[in-house]
């Protein structure tokens, strides 16, 4: 088998530590299992060169990282990957920094990668690129002489094209995406978008379904909706729930139930929505004040940039306006905290909570979601409010579906969840977690490597049916 190497901004080099999002949960977990070599960025910002790449050996796995230079890290992270790219595939033109038009230190950094990486590919491995950040790396790859297959994930969505050309400079940089073989979306959505994209936008003859002409490449695009560890996390969470740790968090809720959120602080989430369908549900059902306590974990998100310093203002805002309202000497109704916690926390956390909110305004799968949904108890489980918005909703379709920006619905939801008859809760969850057994990590890492592996002179992928997934 060729050796893989997978190469994404953020790498989860293993510390024993806590996870900071949705990339690191899936991939590190698929690269365990076949072996191989993780690159990308150390997380280390330096003021000189950042030196040759350093590289940590653990079981099958190297980790290799170089670290990034400020003016670097400035152009590209904190720069055009979040302050235009994030914002525009994630619907939100309205916080997307025009001004920040220039592409120089995105694809600087790119082209830096690219470098780094040239010493160390052999023309046998598989290139396996993900996320937004690395959109020209194999256009990069290629000027330098490397024809290895190369695939790329994006984790994030995709908008319509409508969205999509408002990109500054799209038209020079989105067309680098016919030098990978494979493209990779979470949804059937985010799939049709990026092929309207490519019909419309860079005019390139479709050749079958999915898959493009660019000049001679064929570039096949496909749905693989990423999944988690399904069976090994709901034994983790029946595990963790009986942990100290868990234990004093159910004692001091005197016996209330409990409801969980998990995220990131980015204004993707709809956190202040959320906590406004709280204060709905508060003010709406007043016989279930004080008998549910809500503890978001928020670890703080790319502290660098202004919007999210906003968000951070708000939420925090929010939270004090809520409890002071609501709460009694006895009794808060909202924690908020900001601290990251271990894999192992949280599983035993999503198991004690009776209801799961997981509402982004738009979010490429949301992987809290399908860990909750793992982490239940099948005799006594939990209920996961879920905005239709998330990717896991084209899965989790046996949640409650809501609306994050509809504070009354969302509000109405928790009520719901919470006063639901056990029967319905076991039948909603074994719906869910039969989904999720069937699509887990391993079948969408095996799936997608499979397909970027077979000869491209093959017949032609189609988009995944729905069927595939289970509808
Ligand atoms: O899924 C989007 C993503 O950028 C992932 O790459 C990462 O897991 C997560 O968000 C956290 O973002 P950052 O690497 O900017 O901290």
């Amino acid at each position: 088998m060729p050796r893989l190497v997978v190469v994404s901004n953020r790498v989860g080099i293993p510390d024993g530590g806590t996870r900071a999002g949705g990339l690191e949960v899936a991939i590190r977990p698929a690269l365990k299992r076949r072996g191989g070599v993780w690159f990308g960025w150390s997380g280390k910002i330096t003021d000189d060169d950042p030196g040759p790449p350093k590289t940590t050996v653990q079981d099958n796995v190297s980790y290799v990282t170089v670290g990034m230079r400020r003016d670097d890290h400035d152009e590209f992270y904190n720069g055009f990957a979040n302050r235009v790219l994030w914002p525009i595939l994630h619907y939100r033109l309205d916080l997307a920094e025009f001004s920040r038009r220039d592409l120089g230190g995105y694809i600087r950094v790119n082209e830096y990668f690219a470098r780094n990486l040239e010493s160390l590919l052999r023309p046998d491995d598989v290139v396996w690129v993900h996320d937004y950040h690395l959109i020209p790396l194999a256009r990069a790859l290629r000027e330098r002489g490397h024809k290895n297959k190369i695939g790329f994930f994006i984790h994030i969505p995709c908008p319509p094209p409508e969205i999509l050309t408002a990109l500054p400079n799209h038209e020079r940089l989105m067309p680098a995406l016919g030098h990978y073989d494979l493209i990779g979306l979470q949804t059937e959505t985010d799939a049709a978008n990026m092929c309207r994209y490519f019909e419309n936008e860079c005019h390139v003859r479709r050749t079958g379904d999915g898959v493009y002409d660019f000049g001679g490449r064929s570039v096949r695009i496909g749905v693989y909706p990423v999944g988690v560890e399904t069976e090994p996390f709901a034994r983790l969470a029946q595990r963790a729930i009986e942990t100290a740790f868990v234990r004093e968090v159910l004692d001091s809720l005197s016996g209330r139930a409990m409801i969980i959120g998990v995220d990131r602080l980015d204004y993707s989430k709809g956190i202040p929505e959320r906590l406004n369908a709280f204060e709905r549900f508060l003010t709406n059902f007043p016989d279930l004040r004080g008998k549910a306590t809500y503890l978001q974990i928020t670890p703080r998100s790319r502290t660098g940039i202004p919007e999210y310093a906003d968000i951070a203002r708000v939420v925090g805002e929010t939270v004090g306006r809520i409890n002071g309202r609501f709460g009694e000497a006895s009794w808060t109704p909202l924690r908020y905290i900001n601290k990251a916690h271990s894999r192992t926390a949280l599983a035993g956390l999503y198991r004690a909570a009776r209801v799961g909110l997981v509402t982004p305004l738009r979010d490429g799968m949301n992987l809290v979601a399908k860990e909750y949904v793992a982490a239940q108890n099948p005799e006594d489980p939990g209920v996961l409010v879920l905005s239709r918005f998330a990717g896991a909703a084209h899965e989790c379709t046996a949640a409650l579906l809501v609306n994050p920006y509809d504070s009354e619905g969302v509000g109405a939801a928790i009520n719901r969840a919470l006063s639901m008859p056990l029967a319905e809760r076991r039948e909603r969850h074994a719906q869910n977690f039969r989904m999720l057994a069937k699509n887990d990590l391993a079948q969408w890492a095996g799936r997608f490597l499979s397909t970027l592996e077979q000869d491209a002179s093959r017949s032609a992928v189609r988009l995944i049916p729905r069927t595939a997934i289970g509808h």
